[in-house]
């Protein structure tokens, strides 16, 4: 099951000034806020970590019936720059089969949450606005470049921030991120959907040896969200929206 959740700098009033919310960090973690220097840095580091750890304290209660202070939640830094989920009371036995993914975009973060050993998931959140068409051309596949350019102008942003979007997600599925060629991954998204998450068809060039199973997107407010999941799960149906906290965007 792949869990989601968006939330935004409003949604404490502490974040927006780049101070962490009370009872949010543990002792490991605010040390390592600390070491962050740039104020926008600051800013989207704690709104990563409040979404994820409030989507993680969602999942903990679903399956414990008991609600964890958020700093018993710790996300730790993989040397990749993976974001990886422990717990300091008693949670470990479940938090060690969980696997988090955290993007941020204009004072938004999207978090995704997958339960289940050895499996992966990719988020990506990015505002839809208009690209150079370097961009397509210099990040993009051919059957890519081709797809966007079969478009309407008026629908080209929204379909390169969503071929974008969930080349990121997919990357970041198989913890590669940007260190790859973006030509390496194809991604096809199929048509919105009108009541949430359309399929990405996403394909992996033989020399990356990898393969995402699963890609969604949807839009929301101004933004496109992304999600991947390497190797397999089920489809679409799978995707469950986690209660809401706080005025996030509506859709
Ligand atoms: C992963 C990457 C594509 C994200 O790009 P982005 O669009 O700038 O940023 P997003 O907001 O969407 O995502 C950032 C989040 O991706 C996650 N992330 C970083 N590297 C990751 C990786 N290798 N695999 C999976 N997730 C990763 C982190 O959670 C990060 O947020 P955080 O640092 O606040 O925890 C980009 O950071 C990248 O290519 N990194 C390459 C590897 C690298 O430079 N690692 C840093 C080593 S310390």
């Amino acid at each position: 099951m792949l869990y989601w959740l968006i939330q935004t700098l409003a949604d404490h009033p502490a974040l927006a000034r780049a101070e962490p919310p009370e009872g949010l960090l543990s002792s490991v973690e605010e040390a390592r806020f600390r070491s962050l220097t740039r104020e926008k840095r600051r800013r989207d580091w704690l709104l990563g970590r409040w979404t994820a750890k409030h989507l993680a304290a969602y999942y903990l209660e679903q399956v414990t019936g008991r609600r964890p202070a958020l700093n018993d939640i710790l996300i730790t830094t993989d040397p990749d720059g993976a974001p990886r989920l422990q717990s300091q009371n008693g949670y470990a036995f479940i938090i060690d089969r969980l696997a988090i993914s955290i993007s941020h975009s204009r004072d938004h973060a999207f978090c995704a949450l997958i339960a289940a050993p050895g499996y992966a998931p990719g988020a990506d959140i990015e505002y839809v606005e208009p690209r150079d068409p370097g961009f397509v051309t210099d990040f993009f596949t051919d059957v890519e470049i081709a797809r966007v350019h079969h478009a309407p102008p008026s629908a080209q942003p929204l379909l390169t921030t969503v071929i974008w979007s969930a080349k990121e997600a997919a990357l970041k599925s198989l913890r590669r991120g940007l260190t790859v060629d973006t030509r390496q991954i194809v991604c096809l998204p199929d048509e919105p959907a009108t009541d949430g998450w359309a399929p990405v068809l996403v394909r992996c060039h033989p020399e990356l040896n990898a393969y995402v199973h699963h890609g969604w997107w949807r839009q929301m407010g101004g933004f496109v969200l992304t999600l991947a999941v390497g190797p397999s799960i089920n489809a679409v149906d799978s995707v469950t929206e986690a209660r809401r906290i706080g005025d996030g965007v509506s859709p």
